[in-house]
């Protein structure tokens, strides 16, 4: 029986021409983690930290366009960082916001597509204008794909997918047979990218943080303990090469995946 597996094997197999380096990952994740201790280290609050943050990000999306890497998602804001103290989460906001108004136009300028996953109901009206208006004038762009995950959370995104689902059963759209792993893909927030390839997170800590829990079942891990201020291109670079020096193998074995390569040879 053909699995979702295979079929991803199939598609890593397949380049698209324009890329850079077939060997290169289509779908770089990445959890933006470690700027409060950058800043307390310096024994500065910890928003310098997240100013910090803001210009590594700057740089590694340029990175990731020059390299033709076709999405990059980053976690910005997880549905649990509301617990942090109201301050610090008002400063969030207000960065996110005061970065949208600024980099919306460069980022067209540069043909990058800008996207956000996440329950963005719970931000204000000013910031859910300032996201829609960013897809908008973004939307027919077509180098890299930038994902920003603001109120994200993995079970959400399942949950969501799932009322939908559930929904089209209640009104007879859909019968429960219809549930598979590829109708649920259809209904998550990410539905129309392609898995991510390699996942990084900064910062030291080697958890997942209710990231992408369903899209995450076959990428591979990268867990560095440079704090996300000082993640540069040469910190990438660090990360695709041991993406690139995995064996991905997808449930089948080593042996299988020689013997296909020599047979696409
Ligand atoms: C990640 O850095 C940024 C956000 C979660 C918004 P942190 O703020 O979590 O930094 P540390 O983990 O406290 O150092
Ligand atoms: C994960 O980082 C979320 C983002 C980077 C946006 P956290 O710093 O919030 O994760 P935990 O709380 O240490 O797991
Ligand atoms: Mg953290």
């Amino acid at each position: 029986m053909p699995t979702d597996a295979s079929n991803s094997l199939e598609s890593a197999s397949v380049p698209t021409p324009e890329r850079e380096d077939e060997n290169n990952p289509r779908h770089v994740a990445i959890i933006m983690d470690g700027n409060g201790r950058w800043a307390q280290k310096r024994f500065m609050p910890r928003a310098i930290g997240h100013q910090a943050g803001v210009k590594a990000v700057r740089k590694i999306v340029e990175y990731c366009a020059n390299q033709k890497i076709e999405v990059l998602t980053l976690f910005a804001f997880s549905s649990e960082n509301w617990r942090r103290p109201e301050e610090e989460v008002s400063l969030l906001m207000k960065l996110f916001l005061a970065t949208l108004q600024r980099e919306i136009n460069k980022l067209d300028r540069n043909n990058i597509r800008l996207r956000f996953i996440g329950d963005r109901s719970k931000f204000s009206d000013k910031l859910q204008a300032k996201m829609a208006e960013g897809e908008t004038q973004t939307k027919d762009n077509n180098a890299l794909t930038l994902v920003i995950a603001a109120n994200y959370g993995g079970r959400w995104d399942m949950c969501q997918a799932f009322q939908t689902v559930a929904k089209k059963i209640a009104t007879g759209e859909l019968v429960s047979q219809d549930v598979t792993e590829q109708l649920i893909n259809q209904y998550l927030s990410t539905a129309d990218l392609p898995e991510p390839d390699l996942f990084i997170r900064t910062g030291g800590e080697q958890r997942v943080s209710n990231f992408l829990l369903w899209q995450l079942a076959y990428t591979e891990l990268y867990f560095t303990e440079t704090l996300w201020p000082d993640f540069d291109q040469n910190s990438l670079e660090d990360a695709i090469k041991s993406f690139k020096s995995r064996q991905r193998r997808f449930g089948h074995t080593g042996e299988q995946l020689l013997a296909k390569t020599s047979i696409l040879k």
